[in-house]
C-alpha cells in the first residue's frame, strides 16, 4: 500500500480544518496524495498555487476517458470529471453568458429588500415559538430555499421533494445514488423550465426557457442552480452563526457596530469550512506548478478551505477576526473562469442574516455543548445536523 498521505483527512472539531492540511503545504503546497477513491492525485493547498490552477485554462472539469479518471471521492456531482472533453469550455461559455446577468450584483442588490423581510418574518417565528430552538432547520435551511425558489420561480411548496433530491445528491459513497438523484433533480426541474414556456414568470427559469440551448444542457443548468443556491448558503450562515457563538468578542465587536457585518461575512467565508472535500480539476496537457509537473490527465484536488488559511497570507491563519484587512480575497468562491456565479446572491443573504439576527437576539447561545454538535461528515457539502440555540 501506498504511503502517501490519505484523503480525507481528519479534523477534530467543527470550526477546524484538519492539521495535516498545514503540515502538508509547509512541505508541499502541491503535494502527491491518494484519495478516498484509492486514486491518486495532486492536492493544492497553498493560496498562490491555488490560484494559479484557479486561473490556468490548461485545468479542467473534464476528463479524455471518464471512466477510468481518478476519482476524489464516489460523489457524482463533484467526485470525478464533469462534462464533454471536446465541448466543456463551449459549453462553460455559454453558462457564463446566459447566468452572469440573471446573478448580477447589481439584480442581487435589488432583492435585499426581499432578503430583508424574509430574514424578519423568520424571526418573528422563531420568537413566537420561543427557546430552545434548532436554528438551522428553522431559520438557515428556509431562508436560502425561500430566496432561490423565488429567484428561479420554483415552487417552495414542492421544498421536501427538491430538499430530498439535493441531500441525496450530496452522497459521497455510492456513486448510483447521487447519479440517481441529480437526474431526478434536473427532470425535476427541467419540467418547471418547459412550463414557464406556457406560464412565463419574472424570474431566472424563464430566462432559461428561451435560451437557444440544446435541452440536456437546459436541464443541467436548472438542477445545478437549485442545488447549488441552496445547500453551500445553508452551511455558511450556520457556521457564521457558531463562529460568533463562540467568539464572544467578536460578536460584541458586531454588536457595537453593525457596519462591520459585510467584512464579517468575508471572514465567515475564509473560515467556515463544514466541508474538506475540494474542488475538482483535470489537466489538459503538462503543466508545472510550484515546481512539481503534473501530467496531462491527472487529477488535482483543490483545497480551497486549506488556501483560505495559508499562513504565508494570512497572518493567524486559524483566528477568526472580522476587522482583518482584506489583502488576500478568500477563495471560498473559487477564482477566475469558475468563480462562483450566485457569490453576490450569498453576499446578500449572509450580510442581512449577520447584520439583523444577533441585533434581534443579542442573548442567543448554543442550547448544547459545542462538542456535541454533530456533521454530515459522509456529505459533499457537509454541514451541521442541527444548532440547537437559545436565547
Ligand atoms: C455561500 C454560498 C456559496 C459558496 C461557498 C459557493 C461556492 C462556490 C465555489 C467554490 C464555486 C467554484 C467551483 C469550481 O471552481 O469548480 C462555485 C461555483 C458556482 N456556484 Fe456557488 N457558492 C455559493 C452559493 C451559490 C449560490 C447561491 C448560487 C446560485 C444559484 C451558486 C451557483 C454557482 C454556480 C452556477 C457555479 C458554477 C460556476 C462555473 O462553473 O462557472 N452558488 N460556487
Amino acid at each position: 500500500m501506498s504511503d502517501l498521505p490519505r484523503l480525507p483527512f481528519r479534523r477534530g472539531d467543527v470550526l477546524e480544518i484538519s492539521p495535516a492540511f498545514r503540515g502538508l503545504r509547509a512541505r508541499e503546497p502541491v503535494a502527491r496524495v491518494v484519495t478516498e477513491t484509492g486514486d491518486e492525485a495532486w492536492l493544492v493547498s497553498g493560496y498562490d498555487e491555488i490560484r494559479q490552477v484557479f486561473a490556468d485554462d490548461r485545468f479542467g472539469r473534464s476528463h479524455p476517458t471518464p471512466e477510468s479518471a481518478p476519482r476524489l471521492s464516489a460523489n457524482a456531482m463533484m467526485g470525478g470529471p464533469s462534462g464533454d472533453y471536446a465541448t466543456e469550455r463551449a459549453v462553460h461559455q455559454r453558462l457564463r453568458r446566459l447566468l452572469t446577468p440573471a446573478f448580477s450584483a447589481r439584480r442581487m442588490r435589488i432583492l435585499s429588500g426581499r432578503v430583508q423581510k424574509l430574514v424578519e418574518d423568520l424571526l418573528d417565528d422563531l420568537v413566537e415559538h420561543g427557546p430552545p430552538a434548532d436554528l438551522h432547520e428553522r431559520f438557515s435551511v428556509p431562508l436560502p430555499m425561500q430566496v432561490i425558489c423565488e429567484l428561479l420561480g420554483v415552487p417552495y411548496a414542492d421544498r421536501a421533494k427538491f430538499r430530498a433530491m439535493a441531500d441525496a445528491m450530496t452522497d459521497l459513497t455510492d456513486f448510483e445514488h447521487s447519479a440517481a438523484a441529480q437526474t431526478e433533480m434536473n427532470a425535476y426541474t427541467y419540467a418547471i423550465v418547459r412550463a414557464k414556456r406556457r406560464d412565463p414568470g419574472e424570474d431566472v427559469y424563464t430566462d432559461l426557457a428561451t435560451a437557444a440551448l440544446p435541452e440536456n444542457e437546459i436541464a443541467r443548468i436548472a438542477g445545478g442552480l437549485l442545488f447549488a443556491g441552496h445547500e453551500t448558503t445553508v452551511n455558511q450562515i450556520d457556521y457564521g452563526v457558531l463562529l460568533f457563538l463562540r467568539d464572544p468578542d467578536q460578536l460584541g465587536a458586531l454588536l457595537r457596530d453593525p457596519s462591520l457585518a459585510e467584512a464579517a461575512v468575508e471572514e465567515i467565508l475564509r473560515v467556515a469550512a463544514p466541508s474538506q472535500h475540494g474542488l475538482v480539476r483535470y489537466a489538459r496537457e503538462d503543466v508545472e506548478i510550484a515546481g512539481v509537473t503534473i501530467r496531462a490527465g491527472d487529477l488535482v484536488v483543490l483545497a480551497t478551505v486549506a488556501a483560505n488559511r495559508d499562513e504565508r497570507v494570512y497572518d493567524d491563519p486559524d483566528r477568526f477576526d472580522i476587522s482583518r484587512q482584506i489583502v488576500h480575497p478568500h477563495v471560498g468562491f473559487g477564482y477566475a473562469a469558475h468563480y462562483c456565479v450566485g457569490a453576490s446572491l450569498a453576499r446578500v443573504e449572509l450580510t442581512t442574516v449577520f447584520r439583523t439576527l444577533f441585533h434581534r437576539l443579542p442573548t442567543l447561545r448554543l442550547a448544547v455543548p459545542a462538542d456535541e454538535l454533530t456533521t454530515h461528515h459522509d456529505r459533499l457539502t457537509g454541514g451541521l445536523t442541527e444548532l440547537p440555540v437559545t436565547w
